[in-house]
This record gives structure tokens, C-alpha cells and sequence, in this order.
């Protein structure tokens, strides 16, 4: 199989994951903070070292990493942790349905309002269009650092300073550009970032985290902590008090693993990524019939439409007949695609990593060039 779906999730897990998962069901598969030995110790040494490390990555520090499933949670927990009954929130058409369910549903209980935002034809969101959006009940604007439908790249840089100006809380969905993206959460006035581990970083599925940088949150869940056993009442504390329930001990030890090995070959994950994309840009762009809807990315996503055929038709194609797998429809983020026009059909979607090859970009390329034959024929 050619696997060319790694914004949904990295097929490839390096062997030290493996390694450190399989250590979180032997050696450590103890539970942190719940009881007092020696090997306990050991394990809550390692889950400090993944908050360090994801700490220094992003630009904040040890005690602002909270440990959640993933960038879903990260983000139910941002949100739900920092409302403002009747407040507004300034965010954008190509985020996930994780921020736009989430966002509708503290509509109808604390009622939240919205607006969403539209790039310009360089699929940026344009700073003048955040100041005009703020309200005097505007405190937050979100944004989805890289689409994983385009992989559009939104310029967290400047939207920071207006969010700090403005003194508005500033979330920003690292889903698809952690591993891809440097992140400074201080340098670049991040609030709160929140994160999937399977992804850019090689993790196992079920780890993720929400990091933070000058905001509290309050907690989504209740219930044990391991500190404060005495007291009934929700410890307030960060990172203890927003993670209630066993750490998952082998999602934590394969991030940490995941991450180190990100970090030893960024250079090269980088640089394969960016070639190969571009390659893979080029190739397609000569393809007639064929419509090409991402920008040169560095996260390696490339979404298209082939006039004639649905998304989905393309990647059951692609899948059945050449076992290359990609993603159709419309990737769990359906108002870029209204705002594309791409609602019926969707985009089939092509995501890297560097562990691809031209080889495989050549397959691709040979198996959509047969395809368009054969819908001519039809
Ligand atoms: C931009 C974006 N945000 C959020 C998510 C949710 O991540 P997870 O399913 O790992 O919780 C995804 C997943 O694809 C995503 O692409």
C-alpha cells in the first residue's frame, strides 16, 4: 500500500514509539501519582520529561501542558475552560468541526456567538478583518494554524500581536502543524495551543495536549487527581486539576518518543516534505481536468478535484484498484468547503510525510491520469 494520508494520521510510527509504547505496557504501565514505589517514580519522571520537551518545543513551560486524547479535547477543554457567558469569538471558515461543534454548542448553553471569517484569495485571514470583527464581548479569536483541507498556512505571527493589543485570549489549532510549523507560544502571543500526537509527531492515537501560556482554564472533567484526596472539592491547580483519571501512560511514553524523534530529524522531515510537495504540486498541476486547491505547504497537503467524478469516488478508486490511500469528502471541516464550493463533491486529499517518495508520487500521478481516461470513456 502507498499510504498518502498522514494529516488524518501518521501510517509510519518510528521504532522507538513502538519501543516506548510497549515500555507503557510493561516496564511503566504503573499508575503515576496514584501510589508511592520505585517504579512509580520512575514513570512520573518520564511524564514530566514529555510536558518538558513538549514545553520547550512550543515555547512554554513544564506546568502549562495538560495531557488530554487529543487535539479534540484540547480544545473542548480550552473552550469550555475559559467562557464568557454571552461572549463573542472571532474565528474562521477553515476550522475543524472539534472548534465549530464545540463553538455551536456553547451557543445554545452560554450563548456564545461567532463569526467566522473567509481568507482572501491567498487563503489568508487578513488582520484588518479580525480588527473589524472585534466587539466590545469579543475575548477570543481562533485559528486553525494549517487547513488539513488546503493546508492553507494562516500568519500566527501577526494575528498574535492583534490578539495581545487587543486583549483577546488567542487559540490556536496546532493539528496539522505541529511537527511541520516553528511554534514560540511567547514569541508569537499563543494562549493556548492544542494538539493531536498521532499526527506530525508520530504518536500513537489517544494523546494529545492542550499548552498554555499566560491563561488558566477550568476543568472539563471531575475526579481524582492523586493530590488532594482529602478535599471533594476539584483541585484548581494546572496541569493536576484539568486532568483528572489514569495519565495514559503508553500514549505519553510514544509522544515522548514520537517527539524526540521529530525533533532529532527536523531538518530532514522538513526538507523531504517540502520537495516532495512541490514535486507532487507540479506533477498534478499538469494534469488537464484536474483542479489543484492547496498552496506550497510544509505539512505536505494536497487537496484536488477531477472534473466529472466525486471525491470519494477518486479515493475508493485509488484505494480498490492502486492501494493508494487518501482522503475524500470534506474532512470534517465543512465551511471551507462551502466557501470553495467543494460541498457536493468534496477535495480528495494527498498528505505526506517522509517517508514517501517519488516513486509513489509517480504511481499516484500514472493511477489519476487512467482515471480521467477512464471517465472520458464513460
Ligand atoms: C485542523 C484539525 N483540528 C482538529 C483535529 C482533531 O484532531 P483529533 O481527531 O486528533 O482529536 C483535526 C484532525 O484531523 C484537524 O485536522
Amino acid at each position: 500500500m502507498i499510504y498518502l494520508d498522514n494529516s488524518s494520521t501518521t501510517h509510519f510510527k518510528p521504532l522507538c514509539v513502538k519501543w516506548a509504547c510497549l515500555q507503557g505496557l510493561g516496564k511503566y504501565s504503573v499508575n503515576p501519582h496514584r501510589s508511592g514505589n520505585n517504579i512509580v517514580t520512575k514513570a512520573e519522571e518520564k511524564v514530566y520529561e514529555c510536558r518538558e520537551l513538549l514545553a520547550e518545543y512550543v515555547g512554554t513551560t513544564p506546568d502549562n501542558v495538560i495531557l488530554t486524547s487529543g487535539c479534540t479535547m484540547s480544545i473542548n477543554i480550552a473552550l469550555n475552560g475559559t467562557i464568557k457567558k454571552d461572549g463573542h469569538i472571532i474565528t474562521t471558515v477553515f476550522e475543524h468541526n472539534s472548534v465549530l461543534r464545540t463553538l455551536e454548542h456553547l451557543h445554545s448553553t452560554h450563548n456564545i456567538t461567532y463569526t467566522t471569517l473567509e481568507p482572501n484569495k491567498n487563503g489568508q485571514i487578513s488582520t484588518k478583518d479580525i480588527i473589524n470583527a472585534i466587539k466590545p464581548n469579543t475575548y477570543m479569536v481562533i485559528i486553525n494554524h494549517v487547513s488539513n483541507v488546503t493546508g492553507d498556512t494562516q500568519n500566527i505571527d501577526a494575528i498574535g500581536k492583534i490578539c495581545k493589543k487587543n486583549k483577546l485570549i488567542f487559540l490556536v489549532d496546532g493539528a496539522q502543524s505541529i511537527g511541520h510549523e516553528n511554534i514560540d507560544m511567547q514569541k508569537m502571543n499563543i494562549n493556548m495551543l492544542t494538539m493531536s500526537g498521532h499526527k506530525g509527531i508520530f504518536a500513537p492515537q489517544g494523546i494529545g495536549a492542550l499548552l498554555l501560556n499566560d491563561v488558566k482554564v477550568t476543568p472539563l472533567i471531575y475526579g481524582g487527581t492523586g493530590t488532594y484526596s482529602d478535599k471533594i472539592k476539584q483541585p484548581t491547580d494546572i496541569p493536576d486539576g484539568i486532568e483528572s483519571g489514569t495519565p495514559n501512560i503508553v500514549g505519553i511514553l510514544g509522544m515522548l518518543a514520537g517527539l524526540k524523534y521529530t525533533i532529532k530529524k527536523q531538518k530532514y522531515i522538513n526538507e523531504k516534505i517540502k520537495q516532495l510537495t512541490a514535486y507532487t504540486r507540479d506533477q498534478l498541476n499538469n494534469i488537464k481536468n484536474l483542479n489543484l486547491y492547496s498552496p506550497i505547504n510544509n505539512a505536505g497537503i494536497i487537496s484536488f478535484t477531477i472534473k466529472g467524478i466525486d471525491s470519494s469516488e477518486v479515493s475508493n478508486i485509488l484505494d480498490e484498484k492502486y492501494h493508494i490511500a487518501t482522503r475524500s469528502g470534506l474532512q470534517c471541516a465543512p465551511l471551507i468547503h462551502k466557501y470553495l464550493g467543494t460541498t457536493k463533491n468534496g477535495l480528495t486529499r494527498v498528505s505526506l510525510n517522509q517517508k514517501n517518495s517519488k516513486q509513489q508520487i509517480d504511481k499516484l500521478i500514472y493511477a489519476i491520469k487512467e482515471i480521467i481516461q477512464d471517465i472520458n470513456k464513460r
